[in-house]
Protein backbone atom coordinates (compact mmCIF):
# COMPACT_ATOMS: atom_id res chain seq x y z
CA UNK A 1 0.00 0.00 0.00
CA UNK A 2 1.32 3.62 -0.93
CA UNK A 3 1.96 6.25 1.97
CA UNK A 4 -0.69 8.11 0.21
CA UNK A 5 -2.97 5.28 0.58
CA UNK A 6 -2.36 4.51 3.77
CA UNK A 7 -2.75 7.99 4.83
CA UNK A 8 -6.28 7.88 3.86
CA UNK A 9 -7.72 5.33 6.05
CA UNK A 10 -7.00 7.81 8.86
CA UNK A 11 -8.74 10.52 7.11
CA UNK A 12 -12.35 10.08 6.85
CA UNK A 13 -14.54 8.49 9.67
CA UNK A 14 -15.91 5.65 6.74
CA UNK A 15 -12.36 4.17 6.18
CA UNK A 16 -11.90 4.47 9.16
CA UNK A 17 -14.49 2.34 10.38
CA UNK A 18 -13.84 0.01 7.80
CA UNK A 19 -10.76 -1.21 9.25
CA UNK A 20 -12.73 -2.07 12.91
CA UNK A 21 -14.67 -5.55 12.87
CA UNK A 22 -17.91 -5.42 11.40
CA UNK A 23 -20.34 -5.42 14.46
CA UNK A 24 -18.00 -2.32 15.91
CA UNK A 25 -18.24 -0.11 12.70
CA UNK A 26 -22.15 0.12 12.95
CA UNK A 27 -21.21 1.27 16.59
CA UNK A 28 -18.56 3.71 15.56
CA UNK A 29 -20.75 7.04 15.08
CA UNK A 30 -21.54 6.93 18.60
CA UNK A 31 -18.47 5.90 20.54
CA UNK A 32 -15.82 7.06 18.88
CA UNK A 33 -14.48 10.63 17.81
CA UNK A 34 -15.21 11.94 14.28
CA UNK A 35 -12.07 12.48 12.57
CA UNK A 36 -12.84 16.28 12.03
CA UNK A 37 -13.59 16.43 16.02
CA UNK A 38 -10.44 14.33 16.58
CA UNK A 39 -8.27 17.13 14.62
CA UNK A 40 -10.13 20.31 16.99
CA UNK A 41 -9.20 18.51 20.04
CA UNK A 42 -5.96 17.78 19.15
CA UNK A 43 -4.92 21.37 18.46
CA UNK A 44 -6.67 22.45 21.74
CA UNK A 45 -4.90 19.84 23.76
CA UNK A 46 -1.09 20.16 22.41
CA UNK A 47 -0.44 23.63 21.56
CA UNK A 48 3.34 23.24 22.17
CA UNK A 49 5.92 20.94 21.08
CA UNK A 50 6.68 18.14 23.72
CA UNK A 51 3.55 17.77 25.62
CA UNK A 52 2.02 14.74 26.57
CA UNK A 53 -2.30 14.00 26.18
CA UNK A 54 -4.29 11.25 27.60
CA UNK A 55 -7.32 10.11 25.96
CA UNK A 56 -8.98 8.51 29.23
CA UNK A 57 -10.91 5.64 27.53
CA UNK A 58 -9.13 5.36 24.31
CA UNK A 59 -11.51 2.56 22.24
CA UNK A 60 -9.91 1.05 19.06
CA UNK A 61 -7.47 4.51 19.00
CA UNK A 62 -9.58 6.61 16.86
CA UNK A 63 -8.94 9.92 19.09
CA UNK A 64 -5.60 9.28 19.50
CA UNK A 65 -4.56 8.21 15.87
CA UNK A 66 -6.06 10.91 14.35
CA UNK A 67 -4.86 13.53 16.89
CA UNK A 68 -1.15 11.81 16.42
CA UNK A 69 -1.23 12.24 13.00
CA UNK A 70 -2.79 16.17 13.55
CA UNK A 71 0.24 17.37 16.20
CA UNK A 72 2.79 15.08 15.17
CA UNK A 73 5.01 17.09 17.84
CA UNK A 74 2.51 15.61 20.76
CA UNK A 75 2.35 12.62 22.28
CA UNK A 76 -1.02 10.74 22.16
CA UNK A 77 -1.78 8.17 24.90
CA UNK A 78 -4.74 6.19 25.32
CA UNK A 79 -5.54 4.17 28.10
CA UNK A 80 -8.38 1.31 27.80
CA UNK A 81 -10.05 -0.87 29.92
CA UNK A 82 -11.23 -3.58 27.30
CA UNK A 83 -8.25 -5.11 26.36
CA UNK A 84 -9.34 -6.49 22.84
CA UNK A 85 -9.91 -2.83 21.91
CA UNK A 86 -6.29 -2.07 23.04
CA UNK A 87 -5.39 -4.59 20.71
CA UNK A 88 -6.91 -3.05 17.82
CA UNK A 89 -5.97 0.27 18.63
CA UNK A 90 -2.07 -0.76 18.67
CA UNK A 91 -2.65 -2.62 14.98
CA UNK A 92 -3.97 0.75 13.71
CA UNK A 93 -1.52 2.89 14.89
CA UNK A 94 1.47 0.65 13.51
CA UNK A 95 -0.45 0.59 10.23
CA UNK A 96 -0.57 4.44 10.37
CA UNK A 97 3.11 4.43 11.34
CA UNK A 98 3.03 6.68 14.05
CA UNK A 99 5.73 6.55 16.65
CA UNK A 100 3.37 9.42 19.06
CA UNK A 101 0.73 6.95 19.96
CA UNK A 102 0.78 4.63 22.01
CA UNK A 103 -2.34 2.66 24.15
CA UNK A 104 -1.94 1.30 27.69
CA UNK A 105 -4.36 -1.72 28.89
CA UNK A 106 -6.01 -1.11 31.78
CA UNK A 107 -8.56 1.03 34.23
CA UNK A 108 -7.77 5.02 33.75
CA UNK A 109 -7.97 5.09 37.65
CA UNK A 110 -5.15 3.12 37.71
CA UNK A 111 -3.19 5.12 35.13
CA UNK A 112 -0.54 7.97 36.93
CA UNK A 113 -2.04 11.31 35.43
CA UNK A 114 0.65 13.41 36.85
CA UNK A 115 2.68 12.02 33.78
CA UNK A 116 0.58 13.83 31.84
CA UNK A 117 -0.29 17.83 30.41
CA UNK A 118 -3.59 17.23 28.72
CA UNK A 119 -6.05 14.91 29.20
CA UNK A 120 -9.34 14.25 26.48
CA UNK A 121 -12.76 12.73 27.72
CA UNK A 122 -15.47 11.54 25.26
CA UNK A 123 -18.21 10.65 28.23
CA UNK A 124 -15.65 7.96 28.59
CA UNK A 125 -17.76 6.27 31.28
CA UNK A 126 -21.30 6.33 30.38
CA UNK A 127 -21.32 3.14 29.20
CA UNK A 128 -21.29 1.61 32.92
CA UNK A 129 -24.87 3.72 32.85
CA UNK A 130 -26.13 1.46 30.23
CA UNK A 131 -27.57 -1.91 30.11
CA UNK A 132 -29.49 -1.58 25.80
CA UNK A 133 -28.06 -2.20 21.99
CA UNK A 134 -26.10 1.48 22.68
CA UNK A 135 -23.56 0.06 24.33
CA UNK A 136 -20.77 -1.04 22.49
CA UNK A 137 -20.26 -4.48 23.40
CA UNK A 138 -21.78 -6.83 26.52
CA UNK A 139 -17.56 -7.21 28.00
CA UNK A 140 -18.16 -4.27 30.05
CA UNK A 141 -20.89 -4.78 32.91
CA UNK A 142 -23.72 -2.45 33.75
CA UNK A 143 -22.10 -0.83 37.24
CA UNK A 144 -23.45 2.56 38.09
CA UNK A 145 -21.84 2.96 41.06
CA UNK A 146 -18.84 2.49 39.26
CA UNK A 147 -19.94 5.59 37.03
CA UNK A 148 -20.20 7.84 39.83
CA UNK A 149 -16.94 6.14 40.76
CA UNK A 150 -14.84 6.80 37.87
CA UNK A 151 -16.60 10.14 37.26
CA UNK A 152 -15.35 11.06 41.13
CA UNK A 153 -11.83 9.75 40.46
CA UNK A 154 -11.48 11.71 37.38
CA UNK A 155 -12.48 15.28 39.07
CA UNK A 156 -9.83 14.65 42.07
CA UNK A 157 -6.90 13.81 39.45
CA UNK A 158 -7.61 16.85 37.66
CA UNK A 159 -8.25 18.63 40.64
CA UNK A 160 -4.76 17.31 42.24
CA UNK A 161 -3.67 18.39 38.39
CA UNK A 162 -0.97 21.77 38.02
CA UNK A 163 -2.00 25.15 36.85
CA UNK A 164 -1.87 25.05 33.05
CA UNK A 165 -3.04 21.47 32.46
CA UNK A 166 -5.65 21.58 29.50
CA UNK A 167 -8.86 18.82 29.44
CA UNK A 168 -10.90 18.58 26.48
CA UNK A 169 -14.13 17.12 26.26
CA UNK A 170 -16.53 15.94 24.06
CA UNK A 171 -19.98 15.21 25.15
CA UNK A 172 -18.60 15.77 28.97
CA UNK A 173 -17.74 13.51 31.44
CA UNK A 174 -20.41 13.07 33.55
CA UNK A 175 -19.55 15.84 36.13
CA UNK A 176 -19.06 19.58 35.97
CA UNK A 177 -15.36 21.26 35.07
CA UNK A 178 -13.44 20.26 38.36
CA UNK A 179 -12.85 23.44 40.76
CA UNK A 180 -10.00 25.66 39.25
CA UNK A 181 -10.70 25.13 35.13
CA UNK A 182 -12.15 27.91 33.22
CA UNK A 183 -13.65 27.23 30.14
CA UNK A 184 -12.00 28.81 27.20
CA UNK A 185 -13.21 27.12 24.11
CA UNK A 186 -17.16 26.14 23.78
CA UNK A 187 -17.45 25.13 20.39
CA UNK A 188 -20.89 23.21 19.28
CA UNK A 189 -21.04 20.22 17.38
CA UNK A 190 -23.64 19.01 16.01
CA UNK A 191 -26.24 17.98 19.06
CA UNK A 192 -23.11 18.66 21.82
CA UNK A 193 -20.05 20.37 22.53
CA UNK A 194 -16.33 20.49 22.46
CA UNK A 195 -15.22 21.96 25.77
CA UNK A 196 -11.76 23.32 26.40
CA UNK A 197 -10.64 23.94 30.13
CA UNK A 198 -7.57 25.06 31.10
CA UNK A 199 -6.49 25.25 34.70
CA UNK A 200 -5.38 28.54 35.96
CA UNK A 201 -3.34 29.62 38.79
CA UNK A 202 0.47 29.45 38.24
CA UNK A 203 1.92 27.87 35.01
CA UNK A 204 2.98 24.48 34.97
CA UNK A 205 6.78 23.51 34.94
CA UNK A 206 6.08 22.71 31.14
CA UNK A 207 4.51 25.41 30.40
CA UNK A 208 7.32 28.01 31.94
CA UNK A 209 9.85 25.91 29.85
CA UNK A 210 7.86 26.29 26.50
CA UNK A 211 7.49 30.15 27.62
CA UNK A 212 11.67 31.36 28.15
C1 LIG B 1 -17.03 6.76 24.27
S1 LIG B 1 -15.67 5.66 24.07
C2 LIG B 1 -14.44 6.83 23.48
C3 LIG B 1 -13.32 6.21 22.70
C4 LIG B 1 -12.22 7.17 22.25
N1 LIG B 1 -11.78 8.03 23.32
C5 LIG B 1 -12.66 8.04 21.10
O1 LIG B 1 -12.97 9.19 21.36
O2 LIG B 1 -12.70 7.60 19.95
C6 LIG B 1 -15.20 5.39 25.79
C7 LIG B 1 -14.25 4.23 26.04
O3 LIG B 1 -13.88 4.29 27.44
C8 LIG B 1 -13.61 2.97 27.87
N2 LIG B 1 -13.65 2.95 29.35
C9 LIG B 1 -14.74 3.00 30.16
N3 LIG B 1 -14.38 3.02 31.46
C10 LIG B 1 -13.01 2.97 31.48
C11 LIG B 1 -12.03 2.97 32.51
N4 LIG B 1 -12.38 3.02 33.81
N5 LIG B 1 -10.73 2.92 32.17
C12 LIG B 1 -10.35 2.86 30.86
N6 LIG B 1 -11.23 2.84 29.84
C13 LIG B 1 -12.54 2.92 30.13
C14 LIG B 1 -14.68 2.15 27.18
O4 LIG B 1 -14.34 0.77 27.11
C15 LIG B 1 -14.77 2.84 25.81
O5 LIG B 1 -13.94 2.18 24.88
Amino acid sequence: MSGEARNLLFDEDELFDLQLPPRMRLKSSIHFTPVTVARLAARMLAPRPGMRVLDVGSGPGKFCIVAAREVPSATFVGVEIRPHLVRIARRLASRAGLENAAFIEGNAMDTDWRAFDAFYLYNPFAEQLRDDEHVLDRSMTFAPAKFAEYVRGARERLSAAPAGTRVVTYHSFGAPAPLGYELVEDLPIETDRLELWVKSGQRSNHERGAMS
